[in-house]
């Protein structure tokens, strides 16, 4: 078949049979909240546009597992997979398996935020092109506060303070079902992703410094992850530990959570037309560490790569080109609050109007927490593993945080061999 956005001419025809056979290309995307539907509506769109063909192959909703099958598809040298959704902290960990797309984007790059076009550029190659960023959020129940008399929480204590009051007097009037705060404890990345937020919050830094120091083991970070220990059996339920980004969203929605850590994509469906809480939340910067702590949101987000395997990569980088497209990151802010890439969507009246929180909380998109994954490399994933199972020892109660960073700090040197991870 020919290919209708290269072949339109006629005299080019018969070069354009011979180059530009129509291809079937196969696009990972990650299912969380809408992003499946999402991803396999715009590549179908391409594909409708230039007559080739688009197979949205799923992957697990865990982005820790996403990347175990990523790992093992690419490791293999596998044409499997032509289009790879990746996470913002991986571009360090695929980079010698991705193909660069500088040349391709033809400078389309630089409409998008500077600090995703570094973080997706590794030795000088530019791995992805960004699809959307991320920022933690804070999710409240603007009504119920109300109805309590409490104000949205600017510190970590008066949050767990309105949630006990809110959760307690809710309980009584019969919601027995009724929990202060949910975020996400399992011990995967988002809980890397909400216990870096907690760290920085106090003031206890990003665990490894941008020089390659490990800098966790202090006792801010000791309290931080301390304070949030306090919370689980209190005003979080205990099944918090086993709880990814969805079973969070599950239990807000269903209106059984007073507030909750999220991504803004919970959001949209947060006021979807069958969601018992539509028109009741909030949205907020994550609380403060204390008077003299700060507001703190990991920075998250993902972008599209093509596999230095696919037998198509000039196409792959196309549907790419298409799919990080201002066209494109705005249908997806409208359908399903994903954060555009393209500072300029920032100031687009649709985008603002059906997500206010873009432009109020603007600041905390570009001023996000990033995890230390440029400096760690193809390390980065067994530092996110140590520092996750030492949050989650912390909150389980098998540790006190002095002990569990104590001993994240010697895993951390030994891999770090002293601040050289490269
Ligand atoms: C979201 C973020 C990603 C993060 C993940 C953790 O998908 O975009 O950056 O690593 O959540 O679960």
């Amino acid at each position: 078949m020919l290919h209708p956005s290269r072949c339109g001419a006629a005299a080019a025809l018969v070069l354009c049979s011979l180059t530009a056979e129509a291809a079937s290309l196969k696009v990972s995307c990650s299912g969380l909240g809408q992003e499946l539907e999402l991803c396999r509506s715009a590549a179908g769109a391409w594909a409708r546009k230039t007559g080739n063909e688009v197979e949205i192959v799923s992957t697990p909703n865990d982005g820790t597992e996403r990347l175990a099958l990523y790992q093992q598809v690419l490791s293999a040298r596998s044409d499997k997979i032509d289009v790879f959704q990746i996470d913002v902290v991986w571009p360090g960990l695929l980079a010698a398996h991705l193909a660069d797309l500088g040349p391709l984007a033809k400078g389309t790059q630089k409409a998008h935020f500077d600090g995703m076009v570094a973080n997706n550029t590794v030795d000088g190659k530019l791995v992805a092109m960004p699809w959307f960023t991320n920022a933690g959020l804070l999710f409240y129940r603007r009504d119920l506060l109300e109805k309590h008399g409490q104000k949205v929480p600017v510190t970590w204590d008066e949050l767990k303070a309105s949630a006990t009051k809110i959760q307690a007097a809710e309980r009584a009037a019969g919601n027995d079902k009724m929990w202060g705060y949910v975020w996400q404890g399992r011990a995967y990345e988002g809980l890397s992703c909400n216990a870096l937020e907690w760290v920085a919050s106090f003031n206890g830094g990003t665990v490894v410094d941008s020089s390659g120091k490990v800098t966790v083991n202090n006792p801010k970070a000791a309290t931080a992850l301390q304070t949030a220990a306090s919370w689980v059996g209190t005003i979080s339920p205990k099944a918090v530990l086993n709880y990814g980004e969805e079973e969070s969203r599950g239990v807000f929605q269903a209106g059984h959570a007073v507030f909750m850590r999220n991504w803004p994509y919970a959001w949209s469906l947060g006021q979807g037309a069958d969601s018992p809480v539509k028109g009741k939340i909030g949205v907020a910067v994550l609380p403060k560490g204390g008077a003299d702590g700060r507001h703190a949101a990991t920075l998250g987000g993902e972008s599209l790569a093509v596999s230095k395997y696919s037998k198509h990569p000039q196409l792959a980088a196309e549907l790419v080109l298409y799919m990080t497209s201002a066209e494109v990151q705005k249908q997806r802010a409208l359908k399903a609050s994903y954060n555009p890439t393209i500072g300029a969507l920032y100031k687009d009246a649709d985008i603002t109007a059906a997500n206010p929180f873009m432009a109020d909380l603007y600041e905390t998109f570009t001023n996000a927490v990033a995890r230390p994954a440029t400096v760690t490399g193809a390390r980065y994933n067994q530092v996110s593993n140590e520092f996750w199972n030492a949050a989650h020892d912390t909150l389980s109660g098998r540790a006190q945080a002095p002990a569990a960073l104590k001993k994240l700090d010697g895993a951390l040197n030994r891999f770090g061999r002293g601040g050289r991870w490269k």
